[in-house]
């Protein structure tokens, strides 16, 4: 009996129990996954609360990322390196922090484009928040030697290689600088919530050419078709969205929990539904 579980503010809507729920059933394991939606200033005495709790394990979300890590035993690196965590195991009674977005997003690129880290010779990611600090991590971690990174401010950019970057050739752009340049990548990354519904028709970048062949990948889910893939479409790129990587940072955590593998195609089409 696996007791799984959420934590964040506020979390009425996530979809992280539907997924679970569902891996749940599709491995033939019992158990459940349960909201704890908790108020900013009832985060200490709630979490102490929750080690009571006996969990088998839970996901972190917004705005705990961060603050989550004064009550952890053991952190994985990558969770350390990034200082987030968005999923947390306990193991004996410690709990353990990891994190799942970078290798969720590239697990969901792999999973669609196999060959994709053989052909991405030069990537750009737009945004510079705590998923592009995943996402450059792990792509370095693979082998990605040029990842660019363009923001409106360019500073947090700069930021994010120099404190990740073992100095290799990635460069801070600003957005004008990425606009101008995009014909040069192979694959890029939007990261920001520029383009998240409401605000449906916006895109962080313009661009009117690409490389032939470019792979554009968008995280934001909602819609599923965003401006900016819409775009990258209208010129023939290779498309990435940001549901399967939704997916794919769910199912590791739940691999994380479980030790179970499952396969993210049998539910796919299912949670694509869900989303529409
Ligand atoms: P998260 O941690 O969830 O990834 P975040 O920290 O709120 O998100 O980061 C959001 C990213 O979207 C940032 O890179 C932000 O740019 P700034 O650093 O300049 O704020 C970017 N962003 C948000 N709204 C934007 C807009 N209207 N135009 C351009 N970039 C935007």
């Amino acid at each position: 009996m696996f007791k799984l579980g959420l934590i964040g503010y506020p979390i009425a809507h996530s979809l992280s129990p539907w997924i679970h729920n569902r891996l749940l059933e599709e491995q033939g394991l019992k158990g459940d996954y349960q909201l704890f939606e908790i108020e900013p200033d009832q985060f200490d005495i709630r979490i102490k609360k929750l080690k009571e709790y006996d969990l088998d394990g839970f996901n972190v979300t917004v705005p705990y990322k961060e603050r989550i890590l004064n009550y952890l035993d053991e952190i994985d690196e990558a969770a350390e390196f990034l200082g987030a965590v968005n999923t947390v195991k306990v193991e004996n009674g410690k709990w353990v922090g990891y994190n799942t977005d970078g290798i969720g997003y590239l697990t969901s690129l792999i999973n669609r484009y196999p060959n994709v880290l053989k052909n991405a010779g030069k990537v750009l990611i737009l945004g510079s928040g705590g998923a592009a600090r995943g996402i450059y991590y792990t792509l370095l971690q693979k082998g990605v030697n040029q990842v660019d990174i363009s923001n409106r401010t360019v500073q947090k950019a700069e930021q994010i290689i120099k404190e990740l970057d073992g100095g290799s050739f990635s460069t801070p752009l600003t957005i004008e600088e990425a606009e101008q340049n995009i014909g040069q990548y192979d694959v890029v990354v939007q990261t920001s919530s520029v383009g998240m519904s409401p605000e449906k028709d916006q895109s962080i970048i313009d661009f009117k050419h690409i490389k032939a062949g470019a792979l554009f990948s968008d995280i934001v889910y909602r819609p599923m078709y965003t401006a900016f893939l819409e775009k990258a479409d209208s010129l023939g790129a290779n498309l990435h969205f940001g549901h399967e990587m939704l997916l794919h940072q769910a199912i590791y955590a739940f691999e994380i929990w479980t030790n179970s593998e499952p396969d993210a195609s049998n539910i796919m089409t299912a949670f694509e539904g869900k989303l529409k």
